[in-house]
């Protein structure tokens, strides 16, 4: 048997996929390996216990819960929670949309698939058109998305020494060049990995940019506004028919529902709709289900803003303390923290690169991400790449502690010559 070329580049994939066996591994061999390394929420018991309320009242009315798992949705997703959510987002942000403007999918992970190959890829004319990541680190789940190889295209960012041993990455509009094969431009904010959040102006540049080119912005809102708002800026949350905003359950605490969500202009929304009809048949309705009437009531907006948003906000306080006094009088900078559940570390001039760090820190019992996977579509080789590690604060305190003393102790050790 011999696997087609799209087989073979989705089962072989050199970074992603190997780094995932190998943390894997790793956590199979130590059960009580320190995981700072992946993306999964923290648990937050109040929203739960409101979770498993919900699904209470969904088994206890009449026949709500024969009809989720018993029928099939519209492609587009299930109708009450599309219409709710486009009365959400008009109330709340203004936003001229309507239910023929969302999608919702199996994970926002499998809507930036769809729309990534349906956006970019090889035209009819057989012409390469790809997708350009304005500014990298960028998240890792876009790496190996493209059916087409080299799909993603990406530029460094300018870099912004902040007081406290802090810093900002910005989008370097100077060095920004729109060729003509980019057919999207695409941005998480919050990021994954550094937990930058663009700023309103880099927004609307890129707005500005893409509608210039004629192509759509893709926002990554994964983390962002109305919901789960893990968010610590006033950064102003932006959607117009240039834009595709993404959008899913997962960080509200829901992961294992997957379900992501899409707005975009209607011609957008049914192409989508019949990508994932011939994909999926359609989506999974658990998610819907168990968000549905928190989305009518608008409880979904408080409890983000009230509950999550400030769980994240005191870890990330936290973490940050941590590594400044663990690591003081070393030459260390943290991306500043603005959103996401992550912690972007930069160690300049580190005599190792965070590829070794990583293999030491996993010797050592603690799991973290090394920097370079997060450069997706950049080609030119950047020393800083190799000096940069993500770790994630949503695990308990006592973990995050731990495992920070260890990643300094290492690092110093680097430091030092060792
Ligand atoms: C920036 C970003 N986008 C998208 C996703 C995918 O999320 P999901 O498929 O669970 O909705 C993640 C997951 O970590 C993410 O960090």
């Amino acid at each position: 048997m011999e696997f087609s070329s799209f087989g073979k580049s989705f089962s072989s994939k050199a970074g992603i996929v190997q780094l995932m066996d190998d943390l894997g591994n790793a956590l199979s061999v130590n059960k009580s390996m320190l995981m700072l390394g992946g993306g999964n929420p923290g648990q937050i018991p109040q929203v739960q216990a409101r979770f498993r309320r919900r699904m209470y009242d969904i088994l206890e009315e009449s026949d709500r819960f024969e009809r989720l798992i018993g029928d099939y949705d519209p492609p587009q997703g299930e109708s009450r929670f599309v219409e709710a959510l486009a009365a959400l987002l008009s109330r709340e942000f203004g936003w001229p949309l309507g239910p023929g403007n969302i999608a919702v999918t199996n994970g926002s992970q499998s809507a930036s698939f769809m729309l990534f190959n349906m956006l970019a890829g090889r035209d009819d004319a057989g012409a390469a058109r790809r997708i350009l990541l304005p500014l990298t680190p960028e998240y890792i789940g876009y790496a190996d998305q493209g059916i087409m190889a080299d799909m993603f295209t990406a530029n460094r960012p300018s870099i912004e020494l902040l007081d406290d041993n802090l810093f900002k990455y910005h989008v370097d509009f100077d060095s920004l060049n729109i060729e003509d094969d980019v057919s999207a431009i695409c941005v998480s904010r919050p990021t994954n990995p550094t937990g930058n959040v663009l700023t309103d102006e880099e927004v609307t540049k890129l707005v500005a940019l893409a509608r210039r080119h004629g192509v759509p912005l893709i926002l990554d809102n994964a983390y962002g506004t109305p919901f789960p708002h893990i968010i610590f800026t006033d950064a102003t949350p932006v959607w117009n028919e240039d834009v595709i905003l993404l959008m899913s359950l997962s960080k509200l605490g829901l992961p294992g529902v997957r379900t992501g969500i899409v707005i975009a202009s209607e011609p957008i929304i049914r192409a989508l709709a019949g990508v994932n009809a011939i994909v999926n048949l359609t989506t999974g309705g658990f998610g819907a289900a168990l968000t549905v009437d928190m989305i009518e009531s608008g409880e979904i907006i408080s409890m983000s803003k009230e509950v999550i948003r400030p769980f994240y906000q005191e870890k990330a306080d936290k973490a940050v303390d941590w590594i400044r006094s663990a690591l003081a009088g070393y030459d260390f900078r943290i991306h500043r923290p603005e959103g996401a559940i992550f912690l972007w570390l930069w160690f300049p001039n580190l005599p190792i690169t965070s590829a070794v760090l990583y293999q030491r820190l996993k010797e050592r019992g603690v799991l973290i991400i090394p920097g370079h996977f997060f450069f997706p579509g950049l080609r030119e080789d950047w020393p800083h790449r190799h000096e940069c590690i993500r770790l994630t604060y949503s695990q308990s305190p006592q973990v995050v502690e731990k495992g920070i003393a260890i990643i300094a102790d290492e690092v110093k050790r680097a430091y030092d010559g060792g």
